[in-house]
């Protein structure tokens, strides 16, 4: 009853919303970077549920007028902020063939896994990892990043955690990761039981990077007063400034101290791709475990994260279950093992992998590369301009593809000047030119330009630095009037 009465009515609705969709990633560069959802939109969504049927043409004009053209604008070759990846068009079809295929990841034996595991295998050679990895598709370095925290727990306390929790003794696990580790690393810790309040937040030194010395210092100290030290995250491109932690160090240490070595490379990860980048990160192949996404410097269109494990079987150790509903069989659909979902959460998985594997099929490793280094390149090129601009202050070096800085204004105030960064960034989005995000680097509000985009061109750049030179000037200008 619910397929299409119609399907030849059907095939021009379908072939009307890809001719829109291929026109719109074409013409990405012609639209705002971003634009409000205005209130008659807003309104409209907010419509209860409807109960009658309506035409597929009428759904899908409602969706072009008041849904399409409102997206966050990440396509656009001047968003630059946060870290988010610009999509491409063929991750775009992979999407809907994987919707069409409607393959439930989660296990048994079709093709959606086999692709799955591919992936997995594909970059557990690129870090040169053993035939006992584990790994699989989540939906971002968030939950990656759980999964594998989740595992170190197992690996420090045994599997016995997953009936017990933690206990008077256990609960004085103790993990440790600087302070420009990402939110979600503490998110993590919260979820497994960990408790924030025992993850210790490390200062950084002033290119940003934690110091391994503090971290054994600590270890030393946590074990002397009855902790458990169980994990050490490094990260691979910091989100605030790109910063990359010295994983060598942090490998030897956690090796030394019998703690797991967790990467956050949600980002940066990436960059190991490219011979040219690989050198910055070494030490990334010595963790237990890495986290990093698609979604981001890959361009693979949301949500596409990706978690691998060093040793597959306390992975497995940490996640596998069973019931009557899920017997394996040794032939058959369900045949298969071992299935994803021994390996995380979700027992019901998208098949996310499809999307992963046209781009880097159609792309090929070496030119995802060189977008990549491009990127690094865009960054180093905006950071020696604004160095040698009278009117703005470099706050981070480019170390990968984000560059901080903020106007300068040495007759204003730090808190005046705070304020108009954040107001500057706002018109910037308002005005359509560009989206940057904004950040505070050493206690400084910062204008931040992430170029994880493939679409972006140095001539963009000028732009967005002509923007803001104009809009923030016209701000002080009128604060010191
Ligand atoms: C270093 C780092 N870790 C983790 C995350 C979270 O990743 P996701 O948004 O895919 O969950 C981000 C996001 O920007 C990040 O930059």
């Amino acid at each position: 009853v619910l397929d299409p009465a119609d399907w030849e009515r059907f095939r021009q609705t379908a072939h009307r919303a890809l001719d829109d969709a291929i026109d719109y990633l074409r013409d990405s560069r012609e639209r705002p970077a971003w634009q409000p959802v205005p209130e008659n939109v807003k309104q409209r969504l907010r419509e209860p549920m409807p109960q009658e049927p309506a035409p597929l043409e009428s759904v899908y004009r409602e969706f072009a007028e008041f849904i399409f053209p409102y997206a966050s604008g990440n396509t656009h070759p001047r968003w630059l902020g946060w870290v988010q990846g610009s999509g491409t068009p063929s991750g775009a079809l992979a999407d809907l063939l994987a919707a069409t295929m409607n393959s439930n990841a989660g296990g048994r034996d079709h093709a959606a896994v086999y692709v799955e595991r591919q992936i997995v295998r594909w970059f557990r050679d690129l870090f040169g990892w053993p035939e006992t990895t584990s790994g699989l598709l989540v939906m971002g370095t968030s939950a990656a990043n759980l999964v594998a925290i989740l595992v170190a727990r197992t690996k420090a306390i045994g599997v016995r955690v997953r009936e017990d929790g933690l206990d008077q003794h256990t609960s004085k696990l103790v993990a440790y990761a600087s302070a420009a580790t990402h939110a979600c690393v503490r998110k993590g810790i919260e979820a497994a039981g960990v408790g924030s309040a025992n993850l210790r937040v490390l200062p950084v030194d002033e290119d940003h990077r934690v110091e391994p010395a503090r971290i054994a210092e600590l270890i030393a100290r946590d074990r002397a007063d009855g902790f458990i030290p169980f994990l050490i995250v490094g990260n691979a491109g910091t989100v605030d400034v790109g910063a990359i932690d010295p994983l060598g160090e942090l490998a030897d240490l956690a090796k030394r101290e019998h703690v797991w070595f967790h990467v956050d490379g949600a980002f940066g990860a990436m960059a190991y791709l490219s011979e040219r980048l690989r050198p910055q990160l070494r030490g990334i192949e010595r963790a237990d475990s890495i986290a990093f996404d698609f979604h981001k410097w890959l361009h693979v269109p949301y949500d596409a994260g990706c978690v691998v494990v060093r040793d597959g079987e306390i992975h497995r150790a940490t996640f596998a279950s069973e019931g009557p509903y899920i017997t394996r069989m040794p032939r058959g659909l369900a045949a298969g093992e071992p299935w994803f979902t021994d390996y995380g959460p979700d027992l019901s998985r998208a098949f996310r992998a499809l999307k992963v594997w046209f781009t880097i099929k159609e792309h090929g490793a070496r030119r995802l590369a060189h977008a990549i280094e491009m990127n690094c390149e865009q960054a180093r090129y905006l950071a020696s301009r604004i160095e040698s601009d009278a009117d703005f202050e470099l706050l981070s070096p480019a170390v990968l593809q984000i560059v901080c800085f903020r106007p300068r204004a040495p007759l204003l105030d730090d808190v005046s000047l705070d304020r108009i960064v954040d107001e500057a960034v706002i018109r910037l989005q308002e005005s359509g030119v560009a989206v940057i995000s904004t950040t505070t680097v050493f206690g400084r509000r910062a204008m931040r330009a992430s170029i994880t985009n493939h679409r972006t061109t140095i001539e963009d750049l000028d732009l967005v630095l002509e923007s803001l030179r104009e809009i923030a000037g016209g701000l002080i200008a009128k604060r010191l009037s």
